[in-house]
């Protein structure tokens, strides 16, 4: 049974772990848990002591918010934990006015069905800053 917390304060970054899937360079799971403590909003999903799911949401806490991070462990995938991770950050969101994402194409069809419509987004990247390593600062560019 999955549970569903906004408390961030008791969770220790030995309990996130397996996040960034893919990522050539993922940030630590320290720095994980800096940013999810420096979040305006955070939903863990839990299966017990287990972080198998996260959503933050960044925001200046009275009209604009950004949901910078969504991610469901590979093996607790396709259970729904997405979608109610998503319904919750909204949730918590509820007094703002805008509420934006940027994702990649394939993941836009999760978001059309939780509600969400298209926007444009622009950005950039420096990707020495997710580890902390040598270069951090250096690079902005291509994701
Ligand atoms: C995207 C992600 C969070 C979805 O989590 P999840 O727990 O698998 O999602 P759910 O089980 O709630 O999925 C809800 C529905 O969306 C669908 N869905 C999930 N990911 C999808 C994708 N990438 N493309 C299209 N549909 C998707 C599911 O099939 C499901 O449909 P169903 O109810 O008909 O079965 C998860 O795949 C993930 O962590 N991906 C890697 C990180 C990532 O891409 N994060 C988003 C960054 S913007």
């Amino acid at each position: 049974m999955i549970a569903y917390s906004t408390d961030v304060s008791v969770l220790d970054a030995t309990r996130l772990t397996g996040f960034f899937v893919g990522w050539p360079a993922a940030p630590t799971a320290e720095r994980h848990l800096a940013a999810l403590r420096g979040s305006h909003r955070v939903v863990l999903a839990l299966d017990g002591d287990r972080v198998v799911g996260f959503v933050n949401l960044i925001s200046d806490g009275v009209l604009t918010g950004f949901v910078p991070w969504l991610e469901v462990l590979p093996e607790y995938q396709k259970r729904g934990i997405g979608a109610e991770l998503v319904r919750r950050i909204l949730a918590e969101a509820g007094h703002l006015y805008s509420v934006d994402l940027v994702c990649d194409p394939d993941v836009k069809p999760f978001y059309d069905r939780l509600g969400l419509f298209e926007l444009v987004g622009m950005g950039v990247r420096n990707r020495a800053v997710l580890t902390g390593g040598p270069g951090a600062g250096e690079s902005k560019g291509l994701v």
